[in-house]
């Protein structure tokens, strides 16, 4: 999946002159007697973007945690920043932003009281939080809002602020646990574009997501995890050449016949419970077939991620 003839984007070439900032070989997790992780090996290259991509339970929290040296291993090479976390968990931790899923904001306190404890932890002094706030608010859109209540803040502007507060103590890279997960999507696009931006500055991040669009807008590499395995790793372009064919026609209701009219077009045909899918290089061919006529709310469209993750596993990201 993962084969040595792959060749890196331009942008993952020109970064990996710059070393890599996370290396794993063979990463195992054990819980009791099941695997979360399951023998992942991957590579993230300082000042790029890489995606977890998987449904709920693929081990994608996990895998992120033990890279971040907050959970231990059960077996497998692992080297942060050339530290093992293991060893030296600290190091490792003082180099990383986080953005987790549960962001533990302190609602007896003010916005900027929240990042001043924040800084704190990190015992940055007082001058030096005073210093970056300014900045950091400005680029997650929150100036002005210093003393805003916690409990006053909308789902996307708590999370801008547990990204701010990740950024205070200048961290090598941010790990981000399902950044945008039950953001309405426009408030997703104002995270998204933060995210570009620190992207943009250099930053190394590392993100979990189910959202293929969040995978594909933000990553430079995507890794496909599914129950802890890596099943597909490459840039998004990459996986799409590999996976699947340039476009897909989508109907609901399809029975033998309408499967027949997409196999006579030419096209690879997947069914998935009553969805057919059939996959095609040549968009108009699709277009034809359904001018036929024997399709039930046909839609052709441009293939993405999430057909990828289905050729890949069988099911869906959100299944
Ligand atoms: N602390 C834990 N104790 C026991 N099982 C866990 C724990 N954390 C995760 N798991 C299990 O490990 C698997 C992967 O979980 P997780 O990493 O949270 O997946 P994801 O983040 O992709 O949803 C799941 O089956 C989950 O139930
Ligand atoms: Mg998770």
């Amino acid at each position: 999946m993962s084969g040595t003839s792959e060749r890196p984007s331009v942008d993952a070439q020109g970064a990996a002159g710059r070393g890599a900032v996370v290396s794993c070989s063979g990463i195992v997790k054990q819980y009791g007697d099941r695997a979360a992780v399951d023998g992942v090996s991957l590579r993230i290259p300082a000042g790029t973007c890489y995606a977890l991509l998987g449904p709920n339970g693929a081990g994608k929290s996990t895998l992120s945690r033990v890279i971040g040296g907050m959970a231990r291993r059960d077996g497998g090479e692992l080297s942060v920043f050339g530290m093992d976390p293991a060893l030296r968990p600290s190091d490792v931790k003082a180099r990383l932003g986080w953005v987790m899923q549960e962001d533990a904001l302190d609602e007896e306190l003010d916005l900027a009281g929240n990042m001043r404890v924040w800084g704190s932890f990190f015992g940055m002094p007082r001058s030096a939080v005073e210093e970056r706030m300014p900045k950091l608010l400005a680029l997650l859109g929150l100036e002005g809002r210093e003393k805003a209540a916690i409990q006053s803040l909308s789902g996307g502007l708590r999370r801008r602020l547990v990204l701010a507060r990740a950024l205070l103590s200048d961290p090598s890279m941010v790990l981000l646990d399902e950044p945008t997960t039950g953001l309405d999507p426009q408030v997703r696009h104002v995270l998204w574009s933060a995210l570009r931006a620190l992207r943009a500055e250099g930053m190394t991040l590392l993100l979990t997501t189910h959202y293929m669009e969040e995978a594909e807008q933000l990553a430079d590499r995507v890794g496909v995890l599914d129950r802890g395995k890596l099943v597909g790793e490459g840039s998004p372009q990459e996986l799409l050449a590999r996976h699947v064919r340039r476009f897909v026609l989508v109907a609901a209701g399809a029975g033998a016949e309408s499967e027949a009219a997409a196999r006579a077009c030419g096209a690879d045909v997947r069914k998935h419970g009553d969805v057919i899918a059939a996959y095609h290089d040549d968009e108009a061919a699709l277009r034809a077939c359904v001018a036929q006529g024997r399709f039930v709310r046909a839609q052709v469209r441009p293939s993405n991620l999430e057909d990828v993750f289905l050729e890949l596993t069988g099911r869906a990201l959100d299944a």
